[in-house]
């Protein structure tokens, strides 16, 4: 049975409207419609496929979910070499390099050249075969690289198909680019991980490449990857006749194309926005390590040729180093909260951007393998992502021969248990609850301040509290006494008075404070929130099973297994006794849905918050407010954070009522 015109129709305007609300959303970060409004749509989209499987599009916004997992990467051979660049570092290097490029072309005036940020990501290529995606790889070894083609399919910034007129035109279209995670998106990922007892990842890099090297595209479906095009390859281009025009063309075809490209003539412009990037590169929310710089006219790029893996006709400036050599005192383990055992270097304190770095995380035995990092070893480092210090290389040519090497401990450092790296994992773990190092850990974040918030409870005395055998659970700091403190290093009369004050204040904490101090895997405070405003009692989660705390929103099934299996061990039944007994509240919790100041009324939020924006998202949700992307004449709160820019105008055009971090705290009673 054929599917009736007005279907078609219908659907062809979905598959339109979605497309271009997934532009706003992923690519600009700009969504016009809420989230309901959105899921709507796609799921009129999915029944309509559903029940017309041949209407289904190649470019379909389903197609992009995830398909089913690989065994292993096929390996594609890239029909034009993937290049790297020449690399610069000074305005005279650059002089120089100008000065063969016009000796190339023996000319005489100034060369146009293009100049865009360089993306710190990874090099992947996209096919398009009259217009369609077929096949997505990595760089590789410039030659063959990894088909990653289902993985590539779920970044909302790679069109799945490009217009009608470029299918005719250029039946076959390569084009390359890098594929990153943005800074903001980065750091919520890593949260994530996190709150999900995962290993971190070091920078926003190899974020990237490890969510777009995934096995289960599902895996990646989940990751905020983005892509920016830089290129096209492997086509007689007509028209197109210099790069900006390319990059232009990509632009019009849906690809991102970066914001900061721009035509410079010869050294003087060149430089001029070498200068401009290195002062716009802090509020840039994605990493560069430089500025590639290309001759724009591709006669002239033909011409040029390259040399040894590089094009003679584009370089690479790079800032300079936030770097800094120093040596490796020592290679120690330390164990978090859930197990997950991460080596760490000690390193001879040395100042890097400004900040003294004496240890950097090597994450996992994976990462401490492919650096070959040895104790005595001298490592050039930097700082990552503004904070995170990292290694980046070991400088094997200061090798002397008495570098001490070192493995992944079999026993856990602080108990002793043996350590296992359970399959498919990137982490070794100690798998004993009762570890002490795991235990000083879960204190800390008991006390921490957004849980239970005991000032004066930190790392140190949490440790000197398990080493001195003070507590065996975190319940445990309700029965201290100043007797049992005084002994310990340190301690004095009036810290342990105020410490006793804090503790004893700490038992009249909400709900949901409590729920995320009792450390169950893949509860942050965004879910611990919506957890005791669902429940309202403690007693009510403890029942909650798997099915029921899915029906949540927010609450995917693992944490809900998670939570399950917490309540389910008897341990963490006996310190939520014990908490009873020594009188911790647990008052019923009701900043209830329909007293809710904020029930029914429509948020934007806009600017930076103290804390991502999801978190206030989900509090606004669970207060029975929505949220939605634009101002308009609807909205009736926008919440403001800082460097608000045209939503806040908007909003004062429109006469909305808008409220800062601390207004917004105050108006719903936190
Ligand atoms: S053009 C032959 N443009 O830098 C020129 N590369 O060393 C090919 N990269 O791995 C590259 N941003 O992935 C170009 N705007 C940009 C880039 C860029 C980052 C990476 C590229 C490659 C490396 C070249």
């Amino acid at each position: 049975m054929s599917v009736p015109e007005k279907i078609r129709e219908e659907y062809k305007k979905l598959v339109e409207e979605i497309k271009y609300h997934d532009r706003l959303y992923y690519m600009y970060d700009r969504p016009e419609i809420s989230d309901a409004e959105y899921d709507r749509l796609f799921d009129r989209l999915l029944s309509l496929e559903r029940e017309h499987p041949e209407v289904t599009a190649p470019d379909s916004p389903t197609q992009r979910v995830g398909a089913e997992p690989l065994k292993a990467f096929k390996s594609v051979a890239h029909r034009v070499r993937m290049l790297s660049l020449q690399k610069v570092t000074s305005k005279e290097e650059f002089a120089d390099f100008d000065r063969r490029v016009k000796e190339g072309l023996g000319e005489r005036s100034e060369i146009e050249y293009t100049v865009e940020p360089k993306l710190d990501g990874l090099a992947v290529e996209l096919i398009y075969e009259k217009g369609l995606f077929t096949v997505g790889s990595t760089r590789g070894d410039g030659t063959r690289g990894e088909d990653v083609t289902l993985n590539l399919r779920t970044i909302h910034s790679i069109p799945l198909k490009l217009s009608g007129e470029t299918a005719r035109r250029y039946p076959l279209l390569e084009v390359r680019g890098e594929v990153i995670i943005r800074r903001s998106a980065f750091g919520r990922l890593n949260k994530k991980m996190e709150e999900q007892g995962e290993g971190l990842f070091a920078n926003p890099r190899n974020a990237a490449a490890g969510s777009l090297r995934q096995l289960d595209p599902k895996i990646t479906a989940g990751r905020p990857l983005i892509f920016y095009a830089y290129g096209i390859s492997a086509v007689d281009l007509e028209e197109l006749d210099t790069h900006f025009k390319v990059m232009k063309f990509l632009k019009s075809e849906g690809f991102l194309v970066n914001e900061h490209l721009k035509l410079a003539t010869g050294v003087a412009g060149v430089t001029a926005e070498f200068d401009n990037l290195v002062k716009v590169r802090p509020s840039l929310d994605y990493e560069i390590d430089g500025m590639v710089v290309k001759v724009n006219r591709f006669e002239e790029q033909v011409r040029l040729g390259e040399i040894s893996r590089a094009p003679r006709w584009a370089v690479a400036w790079k800032f300079a180093a936030e770097e800094a050599e120093t040596k490796v005192k020592d290679i120690v383990f330390s164990v978090g909260r859930t197990g997950i055992i991460t080596p760490v270097a000690k390193l001879e304190p040395v100042r890097v951007s400004g900040v003294t770095v004496s240890n950097a995380s090597l994450h996992n035995e994976d990462e401490m393998k492919a650096l070959d990092i040895r104790i005595g070893d001298t490592v050039l480092i930097r700082r990552a992502g503004d904070v995170i210090p990292e290694v980046l290389e070991v400088i094997k040519e200061k090798r002397t021969g008495d570098e001490i090497e070192v493995a992944m401990p079999e026993n856990c450092p602080s108990c002793g248990t043996m350590t296992v790296r359970p399959e498919g994992e990137a982490a070794h773990r100690c798998l004993n609850s009762a570890c002490p190092a795991q235990l000083s850990e879960r204190i800390f974040h008991f006390a921490a301040k957004e849980a239970m918030d005991i000032e004066g409870l930190g790392g140190k005395l949490a440790a000197q509290l398990v080493e001195n055998n003070l507590v065996k659970d975190p319940a445990d700091i309700y029965l201290l006494t100043k007797a049992r403190l005084l002994p310990l290093e340190l301690m004095g009369e009036k810290k342990a008075q105020n410490l006793l004050t804090a503790i004893e204040q700490s038992k009249k904490r909400e709900l949901p404070r409590i729920i995320l101090a009792l450390g169950i895997l893949g509860v942050g405070e965004a879910a611990a929130r919506i957890l005791a405003e669902q429940f309202g009692e403690l007693e009510l989660l403890l029942r909650a099973s798997v099915e029921e705390l899915m029906e949540i929103d927010g609450i995917g099934p693992k944490i809900a297994q998670s939570i399950v299996d917490y309540f389910a061990n008897p341990g963490n039944k006996e310190m939520i006794a014990k908490m009873k007994r020594a009188g911790v509240v647990f008052a019923p919790y009701r900043a209830a849905r329909k007293e809710s100041v904020i029930a029914g009324k429509s948020f934007v939020i806009t600017g930076t918050l103290s804390k991502p924006r999801e978190y206030f998202k989900k509090l606004i949700q669970s207060l029975g407010g929505k949220v939605s992307g634009s101002v308009s004449s609807k909205t009736d709160f926008l919440l403001v954070g800082e460097d608000a820019g045209s939503k806040l105008e908007n909003a004062r055009k429109l006469g909305v009522m808008t409220l800062n971090e601390d207004e917004f705290s105050r108006l719903i009673g936190l």
